[in-house]
Formats: C-alpha cells, structure tokens, sequence
C-alpha cells in the first residue's frame, strides 16, 4: 500500500512550531506582522488570503488585509507596496496572485523590499535562492521539501523529476531539491518523451496545472509522487474521466456540483511508493509555510 502523505498533518506540527516562535519573540517585544494585498474578486484568491489572514491570528502574527478595487492602477499598487516596504510592523508583503492585467505584475513584485518578500518572488530572493545563499523561499516549493523531509523520505542522490518550470513552483522546486543533493530534471511542455523521463523519477513533482496530466504510465512504480496541481472538476464528463465508480467523490460531487483533481491522474498513486493526496497534501504546506517565513523575515529584519 501507498503512504499518504498527509500536508493537514505536516502543516499543523509547522504551524505549531510557529506560534511558540511568535510566543518567544513576544517576550522580546516583537510581534511578527503580515500584509496581504487581495485585489478585485478573484474568488480562489478571496478564499486563499483569508485564509492566510486567519491563520496569522490563529498563531498570533500581526496582520493586515489591504483590498485595492478590480481597477486598480499599477501606480497605486506601487505607492501602496512603497508604504508597506516602510511600515515597521509589517515584516512580510503577499500580493495575491493573479493580479488584474492592467497592473505590471513583475513591476510590483520587483517594488518588494526582499528583506519583506515572504512570497519569495524578488528576483533577489531567486538569485539568494540559486546561489544557496540565506533566502525567503517560495512557499509551496519550500513546504514540499518540509513534507519530504517530516515524512522521512530520502532525497540525496535521488533523480526528482519537476514538471512544470514556473517561477512560483517548478523552478525553485528544482533549486531546493538540488540543493538537497538530488539529481534533477526539469520538464516542460515542449520536453520531448516526457513519459521516457517522468518513468525515471524517484520523487516526481507535478506543477504542471492541467487536471491529471501525469497518467499511470507515465509513473514508475514506487516512485514519490508530489501533486501540487489545483484544477476544479464541474461537469459529469471531467468526473466520470478521474473519479466514475469512486462513492466517496461521487457524493462529495453530488453535494458541491464540482470536486478538485490534481495534476496527476489518481489511478497513478496506487503505484506510488508515498504521494501527496489532493486536496490535502501539498497544498495546506503553502499557508504554513507563509507564516514560517514571516517569522523569519521578522527575525531576519532585527537581526535576531
Ligand atoms: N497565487 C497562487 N499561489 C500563490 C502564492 O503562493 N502566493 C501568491 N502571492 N499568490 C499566489
């Protein structure tokens, strides 16, 4: 049988560990603090920053919702970046992503003070991040290597197989991966036989965002798989293509018109060795891991 490998679980002992941090920096007068800039009415993206927000109170970090409208102009998105670059009890900026079109995304992310960066989206924190130099990095790849690691599964001298090479995941997943001395293939949608190369992978990481992407095939047996894919199933055909016969998806579906799949196919994890279920595996590392990185940028920003 296949060990799960359990993000609630992992992201709860994090979290854990963080509030006794922000209890101990309490007692020095330090409160970690967290702006989280939500724009227009994404609706995913409501859901992920409140739940960010919440979470911050929860473990007792500082926090500060800032809702700029649906039009927002990237010179007010810079003005208010500017603003919290120097506010001090703000020690960690997350602008919600995606971002209206209007807004120059890498103009904004780039107006980040790095010292503030706990999205770890500065191409400061990406070049720290390759020279494995001290780096805030980004969130869900940095809580990949936490549920590896927590989970007890050996990376050194594994081949990890990344596909996808975004700059939020795919890429510094690969980075943080080599640096645990992993050997490292990174794959795309233009790699040639992807099926050739996943088949290799001790640890296969998908990133990919397309609903199960990585088939069966494509899997070899054994191997680690991390899903970090998202996508909502809403019509009975995209069900019935992961999930026909599965009762407990089925009344799951039944009740909230639409189920979630990663970017693997789920028939694929029954070969696994260990794999990251969705939803429940990777994706409530990402939140953990925020609050991990704000406490460190506070301590970073003070030289504790
Ligand atoms: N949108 C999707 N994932 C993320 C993330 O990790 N950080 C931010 N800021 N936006 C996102």
């Amino acid at each position: 049988m296949p060990k799960i490998l359990e993000g609630a679980a992992i992201s709860a002992a994090i979290k854990q560990e963080v509030a006794e941090e922000v209890r101990a920096l309490a007692q020095r007068g330090v409160r970690p603090g967290l702006a989280a800039v939500l724009v227009g009415n994404v609706a995913a993206s409501e859901i992920y920053v409140r739940s960010k927000v919440a979470t911050c109170a929860e473990l007792g970090l500082y926090s500060d919702l800032i809702t700029p409208p649906e039009d927002v102009t990237t010179e007010a998105m810079l003005g208010l970046v500017a603003g919290l670059n120097h506010r001090d009890e703000i020690d960690g900026i997350l602008i919600q992503l995606p971002l209206p079109k209007q807004v120059d995304t890498k103009a904004l992310l780039d107006a980040v003070d790095p010292v503030k960066d706990v999205d770890g989206f500065h191409p400061v924190n990406a070049g720290r991040l390759q020279a494995n130099r001290p780096a805030l990095a980004p969130c869900t790849p940095a809580g990949i290597i936490e549920i590896l690691r927590r989970s007890g599964i050996a990376i050194a001298g594994r081949h990890a197989v990344v596909v996808g090479r975004s700059d939020i995941v795919g890429k510094p997943a690969a980075m943080l991966l080599l640096h645990e001395n992993a050997t490292v293939t990174i794959c795309h949608s233009k790699t040639r036989d992807l099926g050739a190369i996943t088949r290799q992978a001790d640890i296969l990481v998908a990133a990919i965002g397309h609903a199960g992407f990585i088939t069966p095939e494509m899997v070899r047996p054994g191997a680690t798989l991390i899903d970090v894919g998202i996508n909502r199933l809403s019509t009975r055909e995209e069900f019935d293509r992961f999930f026909k016969g599965d009762a407990k998806r089925e009344s799951a579906f039944q009740k909230r018109g639409s189920t979630i799949v990663g970017d693997i196919d789920p028939r694929a994890f029954a070969l696994a060795g260990a794999y990251t279920p969705v939803p429940g595996g990777v994706g409530p590392l990402t939140i953990a891991m925020l609050m991990a990185n704000t406490v460190r940028a506070a301590k970073m920003r003070r030289g504790l």
